[in-house]
């Protein structure tokens, strides 16, 4: 029997499973654990169940010299030290496919809220400010019929892709496998959208000069990370009309201050990241992470290793 910390209560009976097989200390709260508290639980622990906001740097790492398994709920693992558990030959498992049409059918549902001011002409209504039928009020763009940029057509950039097919869409793509060069998508692009993981290649790749390479009547919308935007230019970028407006399901850092100046800037929608944020999706990653920890602890290939082909 194994010891595992996991960082928080998992929705749906996954981790009965685990319990049934190891002893589980549960971080019992909804909140992360702090740094310190981490590190001292899963210093005792051979296999770690984590979260995307729970930082597993070199040094936790370095402090858990039993630690096996490291399962990851989530599909980006940029908040793990992949040098750091590649030099401990720690077994890595994340949580892709079970996410991806959940989370695409969020990118489709910001497209549609930040095109059509979804959220102004809700809070219009309940502020008794519709007063009228009125034939120039709270006109928005057509998504039918729109070019999407898909930055990173990977499985959810992929999902988005089929999805925008429904309305009629041209879609141009970005890939490391091909596509068209970024600056070529930002030109075209009605909508662009954020699908790549968030490495040190990619953070801030949308930065001021790829904000103002974008059209005027164009919307930047990112359900991937929010390290990959720098925050500041796309401050700039709504203030001064460099770009119509942006629709984000992630920001950095998590949750945003809520005096944030980025949160006082025009045509913005942010949602608390809630890409895979349904009860099926949710509990399929947790079943999926489960998976991973059992399997790591029993010394069988992960059904899900990050990096593997
Ligand atoms: C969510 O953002 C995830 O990476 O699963």
């Amino acid at each position: 029997m194994a010891r595992c910390f996991v960082t928080r209560p998992l929705p749906g009976g996954s981790l009965d499973r685990l319990a049934a097989e190891h002893e589980v200390d549960l971080w019992p709260q909804h909140l992360p654990p702090p740094p310190e508290a981490l590190r001292e639980h899963a210093a005792r622990a051979d296999g770690l169940l984590c979260l995307l906001t729970d930082r597993v740097d070199a040094d936790l790492i370095a402090a858990c010299p039993r630690l096996r398994v490291i399962s990851n709920f989530a599909v980006g693992c940029d908040n793990v030290d992949l040098a750091a558990v590649r030099a401990r030959v720690i077994a890595l498992g994340y949580t892709p496919d079970v996410l991806t049409e959940t989370t695409a059918d969020l990118a489709v549902a910001l497209i549609l809220a930040i095109a059509r001011r979804l959220p102004e002409g809700m809070a219009a209504v309940r502020a008794g400010q519709w007063q009228r039928w009125d034939p120039g009020w709270m006109l928005g763009s057509d998504v039918h019929g729109a070019t999407l940029g898909i930055v990173g057509l990977g499985r959810i950039g992929r999902a988005v892709a089929h999805r925008a097919r429904g309305f009629d869409m041209e879609v141009l793509h970005t890939s490391r496998r091909g596509g068209v060069p970024l600056e070529d998508l930002l030109a075209g692009a009605d909508f662009v959208s954020l699908h790549c993981p968030l490495t040190p290649q990619t953070r801030h790749l949308i930065a001021a000069p790829q904000l103002q390479a974008m059209k005027p009547t164009a919307y930047l919308i990112n359900t991937a990370r929010g390290g990959v935007v720098d925050q500041a230019a796309l401050e700039t970028a709504l203030r001064e009309g460099w770009i119509a407006g942006a629709a984000l399901d992630v920001t950095e850092p998590e949750p945003l201050p809520t005096d944030h100046p980025l949160l006082g800037a025009p045509n913005l929608i942010v949602l608390p990241h809630v890409g895979s944020a349904t009860r099926a999706t949710r509990a399929r990653m947790a079943d999926l992470a489960v998976d991973n920890l059992l399997a790591g602890l029993a010394g069988r290939p992960l059904p899900r290793e990050y990096g593997a082909p």
